[in-house]
């Protein structure tokens, strides 16, 4: 039998590091104050963690803009820093995961700066210059062209305009970006994650995107022909060097989109928005994605519901902006169910949203564009200033609050990551059955040596979850907490008692 890959057996823990831990005291998080905080993410028993981008850049939109991909950002530390981050991760079992931009740099890399300067620069094929501009957005707001005045051409960025996009028809971008993947293979990490890997081809001849219900449907933009080969050949690349673990950012939340960029010749996992984005907390959306991921994705699914680009699920699905016990079921969820588990910093303290309060508290580039395309479409400032707290992603980016921490729930991670740890059924099982009664929802993961009842009750205390399941023959049984939601826990040993 194929032995099961390390990453279908570990936790991942997200780390945004400007937000993380600051070892030098300039408010921002960096490498050297992560090493101090190695022995917590030991603690809680995590085997990978995910570092958002480190490199040097002009962090428009927080190191999402590289500007040399072979560095670390002298903000963040130097490559000694980075090594001995490594090194200290894999010395207690942590695989380390780095972030991939590769389908944009900043405008301030080297190529763009030589290109934007000289037209007749071979980076010019770098990137994607027309002479007319169509129609196509940024996902920031606004156009996705900006003009070169000297040229009188335009640039596509699919984000900031600081963000430019690589031309990814040209065979030298892809070889380039093999050149990066090289040097990072080479300082030790165990993996990628490709950053909004389903953007990186257009349509080839820049068409119109259609207009829907006043919003654009991005046909020729974005999950583009010829996107499928480009990854193909990225993975493939990485593979031909050992194993590593690949996870793919798809810009969509609709899994139709997501399950196509997932296989054994394409990423190992694709971030499953279907499921982690969902605004407010809803058992049954929760069921119908778990049985849709369950027959129609081609991997092991992601569970996530927490990251740097979306509101903190503490806030978004409690009863109050204090309700914790929400959260932790959906974690005995997260760490139960079938797929690799995402955990995003400082949920493990129950931290909340950060909430702006006025423009000036809104860093994100996606808040503050939004906020001057919707004073350019006429809205006054208060309106626009609403727009901006809509789009602004700075809610979960808050410096991690390390001694206000809630004891108990963190506690309650290192449980429930011991539990999984300890249970190959919950580590790899197949679903034998998935089942929503009332808001109880229940499941089974079995593996050839054991099989696990698990029942999460979200709804009003039940006594018995097991009604359901009468007839099974269950032994031992654990109840994690049982408060305002229940998580139960049952082992059978295929008959034996244990
Ligand atoms: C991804 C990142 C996000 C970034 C965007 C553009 O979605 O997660 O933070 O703004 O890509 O790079």
């Amino acid at each position: 039998m194929k032995p099961i890959p390390w990453w279908q057996e570990s936790v991942c823990y997200q780390i945004y590091l400007p937000s993380f831990c600051d070892g030098n005291g300039d408010g921002r998080g960096d490498f050297p104050g992560l090493l101090t905080r190695l022995d917590h993410l030991a603690a809680l028993g995590v085997g990978a963690v995910w570092i958002t981008p480190f490199y040097p850049s002009p962090l428009v939109d927080n190191g999402y803009d590289i500007s040399n991909y072979c560095a670390v950002d002298p903000r963040f530390g130097d490559m000694g820093d980075f090594r001995r981050v490594v090194a200290g991760c894999h010395a207690r079992g942590i695989r380390v995961i780095i972030d991939l931009v590769v389908n944009h740099v900043s405008s301030e890399h080297p190529w763009f700066q030589d290109a934007w300067n000289n037209p007749a620069s071979p980076y010019r094929d770098y990137f994607i210059f027309s002479r007319q501009p169509n129609n196509w957005q940024s996902f920031f707001s606004g156009p996705a062209w900006t003009p070169e005045p000297d040229t009188g051409e335009f640039y596509y960025h699919k984000f900031a305009p600081q963000q430019v996009d690589l031309n990814w028809a040209n065979p030298q971008v892809e070889r380039e970006i093999h050149r990066v993947i090289d040097f990072w293979i080479a300082q030790g990490v165990d993996g990628f994650r490709f950053d909004v890997i389903n953007f990186l081809t257009t349509d080839g001849v820049l068409a119109d995107n259609p207009m829907e219900n006043g919003e654009q449907r991005h046909a020729h933009d974005v999950n583009q022909p010829g996107i499928i080969r480009a990854l193909q050949r990225l993975c493939r690349y990485v593979r031909q060097r050992g194993e590593f673990f690949l996870i793919g950012e798809i810009g969509s939340d609709d899994l139709e989109v997501i399950r196509r960029y997932q296989g054994a010749d394409l990423m190992d996992v694709v971030f499953n928005f279907n499921l982690g984005s969902q605004k407010t907390f809803d058992a049954s959306r929760l069921f119908a994605e778990l049985t849709a991921m369950r027959e129609r994705q081609p991997g092991p699914p992601t569970l996530f519901f927490s990251s740097h680009d979306m509101p903190r699920m503490i806030s978004r699905f409690g009863e109050s902006a204090r309700d914790v016990d929400r959260a932790r079921a959906v974690l005995a969820l997260q760490l139960t169910a079938h797929g690799v588990p995402f955990i995003f910093q400082g949920e493990e303290f129950g931290m909340t949203d950060f909430v702006a309060q006025s423009l000036e508290q809104i860093v994100d580039v996606q808040g503050r564009t939004h906020y001057q395309t919707a004073l350019e479409a006429g809205m006054t400032a208060e309106q626009a200033l609403a727009v901006a707290l809509e789009h602004s992603r700075d809610a979960s980016r808050a410096p991690l609050a390390w001694e206000e921490g809630d004891a108990s729930l963190r506690d309650d991670y290192r449980q429930l990551i011991a539990l999984r740890n300890d249970t190959p059924a919950l580590r790899h099982g197949h679903y034998t059955t998935l089942e929503l009664t009332d808001a109880c929802l229940w499941f089974s993961r079995a593996t050839p040596d054991e099989q696990v009842w698990v029942a999460i009750n979200f709804g009003a205390p039940v006594r018995n979850p097991w009604q359901h399941i009468e007839g099974e023959m269950l032994y031992g049984e654990d109840a994690l907490w049982i408060g305002k939601n229940q998580f139960f826990i049952k082992r059978s040993c295929h008959g034996k008692a244990q």
